[in-house]
């Protein structure tokens, strides 16, 4: 059964009716509740997603220490006794961002999301940060409605990308380096606003069997490149060296040294930068995001 979306209070506790009875809801503190519990709340928060989500306590404990998810910070939405949806919130200095936000399927489209989006806000003011950030998937119509309903403006659309066994060959020899020589070069070279999940601050979190390579100027991150699929988490050209090719170079190079993969790229690149997956022939990923951004 569908709540009826009729609002009856607006205040910190949300009174809503269900069920032709009111019920109130409040946000916990996530740090109240065991890891197991958050990981199965989140896979049930994202039920019929445009994407399967399915959280293990290995993925949800990834991406605490990868994305900087403050539990002290996150909620779990209560609905009485019972958890009904999680809002993981990430925070470093002046910026927070929402890193996952889901209600479990019973209790969306009726204003919940909306009343918890505020409660964000205001709690993200009251820690006296200046700015949340967030990507939601662009065919998501709710999720993309509720953070423009919320004052979220766009900053610019993130895309993917993916091949299949590409046959390259290459002269040149990829150096290894350590992951944090990289995120020290994304940092300082990178776009300042890169999201979240490319900045020098999350990648300097990766670590074996994660592999960081150099070419000259240019560099990359790759996941385990011993499975059949591989996900290319950064790509960086220094300033100095872009429009020469070399970020073509370096992923043929790639290709080449790790034959008979799948790779992968995350909708999370800036469009901007595609041009250095497309010029490889890489095939652009159905699915987009939006990167989003709200002043506090
Ligand atoms: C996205 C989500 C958090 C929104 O929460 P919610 O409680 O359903 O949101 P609300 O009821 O407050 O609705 C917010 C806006 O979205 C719109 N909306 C809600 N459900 C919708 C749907 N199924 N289709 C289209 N629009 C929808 C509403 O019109 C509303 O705008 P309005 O009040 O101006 O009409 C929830 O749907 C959800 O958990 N989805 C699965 C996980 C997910 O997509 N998370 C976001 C990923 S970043």
């Amino acid at each position: 059964m569908k709540i009826k979306g009729d609002i009856v209070n607006k205040n910190v506790t949300f009174l809503i009716r269900y069920n032709e009875r009111v019920m109130s809801l409040t946000l916990t503190p996530a740090s109240t509740f065991p890891i197991s519990t958050l990981a199965d709340l989140m896979t049930r928060s994202f039920e019929g997603y445009l994407v399967p989500v399915t959280i293990t306590e290995a993925v949800l404990h990834t991406m605490l220490r990868r994305d900087g998810v403050d539990l002290t910070s996150s909620r779990v939405l209560m609905k009485d006794d019972q958890p009904i949806g999680l809002a993981l919130i990430a925070r470093r200095g002046w910026t927070s961002r929402l890193a996952a936000m889901g209600i479990t399927t019973d209790f969306r489209s009726g204003g919940v999301g909306t009343w918890a989006m505020e409660q964000l806000i205001e709690e993200a003011k009251a820690r006296g940060e200046k700015e949340m950030i967030l990507e939601v998937i662009e065919q998501n119509t709710a999720g993309v409605k509720l953070y423009e309903k919320i004052g979220f403006k766009k900053v610019r659309r993130l895309v993917g990308y993916k091949l299949e066994n590409p046959q390259s060959e290459s002269a040149h020899l990829l150096e290894e380096i350590d992951i944090r020589d990289l995120a020290r070069q994304v940092t300082y070279h990178g776009l300042k606003d890169l999201p979240w999940q490319l900045s020098g601050t999350t990648i300097m979190q990766h670590t074996p069997p994660s592999r960081a390579f150099r070419l000259n100027d240019a560099y990359c991150l790759i996941s385990n490149p011993d499975g059949t699929d591989v996900a290319i988490s950064s790509v960086l050209v220094k300033a100095r060296s872009r429009g020469a090719g070399l970020s073509g170079v370096l992923l043929r190079t790639l290709f080449a040294k790790f034959p008979n993969k799948v790779w992968h790229v995350s909708p999370i690149y800036p469009e901007e930068m595609g041009f250095i997956f497309e010029q490889v022939g890489m095939v652009r990923e159905a699915l987009s995001q939006w990167q989003m951004t709200r002043a506090l």
